[in-house]
């Protein structure tokens, strides 16, 4: 476990963040808890760090020594902010699991203060549009990803990582009229795939700029 560092798309997310110094930070779908020290250690004046999972939470909490730092476990699906209110919304890789992200970002935007943001990831919907995911081959034997029930949006089971894990598939422009729905306004939207340099220096990416791996959007509060 390398941490956020780990996390090749991190450089990318975090030039999209707000000043985090006396910020009220919510991170959503927190896991091991890593972006909660780390925005505290930016001199956030709270972090709310929210996972469903214990066992993840238990590793955050053992690993976390600011006070300035909480964490809850409760399920997304139902979710709602405390008040008083957050300046920053954050979420990596966690949306795509939820049947209601409608619901989430309406109830997480009446949970940011005016202006606040929010600012995610998630798994791009060209790696959860397949209906059987995983690398092919073109007739030159070349790797490539396949694009099919991109409009068909809805539960995709994957045994990736671990067996039977469902996520649900959403088109770009869903993401985008959710987040309006919500009242927030888009900033930025960026398609993550490693860049030639990154791919020079990790040969074994090189699949991986076929498509981008992940999609990171940002948008404010009206
Ligand atoms: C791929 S991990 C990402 C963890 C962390 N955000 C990171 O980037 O390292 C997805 C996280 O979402 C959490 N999660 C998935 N579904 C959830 C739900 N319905 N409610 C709360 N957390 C959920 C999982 O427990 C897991 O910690």
């Amino acid at each position: 476990m390398h941490g956020l560092d780990g996390a090749p798309e991190w450089p990318t997310l975090q030039a999209m963040l707000p000043g985090l110094a006396g910020k009220r930070v919510l991170d959503l779908g927190c896991g091991f808890g890593w972006f909660c020290r780390w925005a505290a250690g930016q001199g956030a004046a709270e972090v709310l760090g929210v996972d469903v999972s214990e066992n993840m939470l238990a590793r955050a909490r053992a690993e976390t020594t600011r006070a300035t730092v909480h964490y809850k476990r409760a399920d997304l699906e139902r979710f709602a902010p405390p008040q008083p209110a957050f300046d920053l919304a954050y979420s990596s890789l966690a949306f795509h699991y939820l049947t209601d992200l409608a619901g989430l970002l309406a109830r997480v935007s009446a949970g940011l203060l005016p202006g606040g943001q929010l600012v995610c990831s998630v798994e791009h919907p060209l790696m959860t549009s397949p209906r059987h995911q995983g690398w092919t081959q073109d007739e030159s034997g070349v790797p490539t990803w396949p694009v099919n029930g991109y409009l068909d949006e809805g539960p995709r089971v994957t045994d990736w990582l671990a067996k039977g894990v469902v996520k649900q598939h959403r088109s770009i422009a869903t993401y985008l009229e959710l987040l309006r729905r919500a009242g927030l306004v888009l900033t930025d939207l960026r398609e993550w795939g490693p860049s030639v340099e990154q791919v020079a220096a990790n040969p074994e990416w090189s699949n991986e700029r076929q498509r981008p791996a992940f999609l990171l959007l940002a948008a404010r509060k009206s």
